[in-house]
């Protein structure tokens, strides 16, 4: 963690303007995505159902963000799941995935229209070939905040997103979301993976694209 600093007010001026440029070991993660191979395991009335699942993940970067002295670079993403069966959306998501490089910390926002948000943090080196992010219910820094209805029907403890990067430029994850059905006596492991392959290179953050208009 960055050590709080007398002065939380100033911010660095020399910032550089790339975010792809600056983006640690989230560069691999810039651009559009597909993955035709995901499974799915989430809770059913009759139990566990495990469902195939498509994907696209569209990241792209933002201007580099400051609080105070906090510098972040980071990319803002959609993305969109559907099952193969089906027409309407099986799963929607968007955020931000940050990169603090004074400290290595990792954060990935999410917020899914169920009405549901979190913050997942960890630490990784610029060339880490791995990424583990975490957050868990009850926290106030990295935590993750429900409605009431799933709070009483879903309550959601703990949240775990392990991406893994390949040689060959794709990347994949694998997210494990506890969760305390109502009536049941055991926690549910809601548990999501695919692989995800390049289709399209990211676009500059606005103010790069700016300077060299
Ligand atoms: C690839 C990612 C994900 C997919 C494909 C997915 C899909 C699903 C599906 C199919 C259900 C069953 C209920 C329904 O049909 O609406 C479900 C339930 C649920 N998911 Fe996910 N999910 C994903 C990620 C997450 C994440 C990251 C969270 C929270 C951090 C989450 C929270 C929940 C909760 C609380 C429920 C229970 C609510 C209900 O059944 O109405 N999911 N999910």
């Amino acid at each position: 963690m960055l050590e709080l600093p007398d002065d939380i007010f100033s911010e660095p001026e020399d910032a550089d303007p790339d975010t792809l440029a600056n983006l640690g070991p989230l560069r691999r993660l810039a651009g559009t995505f597909e993955g035709q191979k995901g499974i799915d395991v989430s809770p059913k009335a009759e139990g566990p159902q495990r469902k195939m699942f498509t994907e696209r993940i569209d990241l792209q970067p933002i201007d580099h963000q400051l609080n105070g002295p906090q510098l972040f670079y980071g990319l803002r993403y959609h993305t969109h799941i559907l099952a193969p069966d089906e027409d309407s959306t099986f799963h929607d998501q968007v955020g931000y995935w940050l990169w603090e490089p004074a400290t290595g910390l990792v954060l990935q926002t999410l917020t899914i229209p169920r009405g549901q948000v979190a913050i997942a943090a960890g630490h990784a080196s610029a060339d880490a070939k791995s990424l583990v992010l975490t957050a868990k219910r009850g926290e106030t820094a990295y935590g993750i905040c429900s409605t009431t209805f799933l709070e009483q029907a879903f309550r959601t403890d703990s949240y775990r997103i392990t991406v893994n990067f390949h040689d060959d430029g794709s990347w994949s994850y694998v997210l494990e979301t506890m969760l305390l059905v109502r009536g049941r006596a055991e926690p549910f492991l809601h548990r999501d993976e695919n692989r995800l392959v390049k289709v399209a290179d990211p676009v500059p953050n606005p103010l790069m694209r700016l300077l060299k208009a």
